[in-house]
């Protein structure tokens, strides 16, 4: 064989298998035989595409499926980037191979995964009109009588992200410093969501919820208790806190999420929820109207990096002019 790159890269792979003790004739056999590597394999198309299916015969529901979807997606995508700064930084790959990545949280990694972040919630926020204009209101109201008691307030996902971003103290309306994160974690501010409008007890929707999650969701509180995005942004040095490019991407993914996503979704809560004369019963009778908007759940994640004056006004004013 005349290429001695081809040579070195076999030798390369020789030494890759002979490590393991594996033997690379049959690896080398493998790739004779395998097919070329389709797109449709590659993402999963035919199984992604088989994966919406409807209660109802009404064709907007395939609109309101998909976007959750596509939403949950999305929050994996935040989980990513929200994962890596709990880490502390990029993690290396498991070969060792030296990418010149960086082990530990620095300034430079963390404006970059804040950026990312608010790059995806901006997409989200600005898609939203997908269900707030994008759906028929009567036929909505029919196929959502088909899928309660379910509701995307049991999404584990969008937890998850408020737990990996914030000190629980912050999520929660029991803070006193001798409380157990037991007690907090029952005092969580959704906690008082999804509870039914008559009685004040929890809802169904909120009992199933916590059956299914609660443990893992309680596991991932002490876990991050040190390793929030808060925690990590206090552990830095004092320099690199007062870093004007990190703060202002903090403060934008505090709005994002508690705020400019909240509001956009309780749009669409008020678009096809909201009655004049009658009560709705597609939401299962929930106390949606006073628990949804953001100034009445005062969600901050990162308190210190807002005045007195900002935290009380906290989702006031795109309140006033957007939602009338
Ligand atoms: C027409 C569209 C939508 C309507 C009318 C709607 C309605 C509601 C309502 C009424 C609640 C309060 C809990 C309850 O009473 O059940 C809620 C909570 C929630 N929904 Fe939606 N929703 C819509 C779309 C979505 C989408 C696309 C997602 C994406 C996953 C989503 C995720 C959530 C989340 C995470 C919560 C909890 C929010 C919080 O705790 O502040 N919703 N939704």
């Amino acid at each position: 064989m005349k290429d001695k790159k081809l040579l070195q890269k076999i030798q390369l792979l020789a030494e890759k298998y002979s490590a393991t003790g594996q033997d690379i004739y049959s690896y080398l056999d493998g790739l004779l035989y395998a097919d070329y590597m389709g797109y449709w394999n590659y993402i999963k198309l035919e199984t992604l595409l088989s994966i919406q299916t409807p209660q109802t015969d009404f064709p907007d529901e395939k609109i309101f499926i998909i976007y959750h979807q596509i939403t949950e997606l999305y929050f994996k995508l935040c989980l990513i980037e929200i994962e890596h700064i709990n880490k502390n930084g990029r993690n290396v790959l498991e070969t060792g191979e030296d990418l010149g990545w960086n082990k530990t949280l620095t300034t430079d990694i963390f404006i970059e995964k804040m950026t990312r972040l608010n790059r995806y919630l901006n997409k989200m926020i600005d898609s939203f009109d997908i269900m707030i204009e994008g759906m028929d209101k009567k036929e909505f109201l029919k196929f959502r009588m088909a899928l309660l008691p379910s509701s995307g307030f049991q999404s584990v996902q969008f937890r998850m992200l408020e737990i990996r971003s914030t000190d629980l103290t912050n999520l929660s309306k029991k803070s006193s410093k001798n409380s157990n994160l037991r007690e907090i974690y029952e005092h969580l501010y959704w906690k008082s969501g999804a509870n039914e409008l008559a009685t004040g007890e929890k809802t169904y929707t909120l009992k199933q919820f916590e059956k299914k999650y609660n443990e893992r969701l309680i596991k991932l509180c002490n876990k991050m208790t040190t390793k929030n995005i808060w925690a990590k942004y206090k552990e830095l040095s004092s320099k690199d806190q007062q870093n004007k490019s990190l703060i202002k991407l903090m403060r934008e993914f505090d709005l994002n999420v508690n705020i400019h996503w909240k509001l956009a979704h309780y749009k669409s809560a008020i678009k096809y929820l909201k009655s004049k004369n009658k009560i709705i019963a597609a939401t299962g009778g929930t106390n949606w109207q006073s628990y949804l908007p953001p100034r009445f759940q005062k969600v901050i994640f990162f308190p210190d990096l807002w005045s007195e004056k900002e935290k009380k006004e906290w989702g006031k004013s795109w309140i006033e002019s957007n939602i009338k």
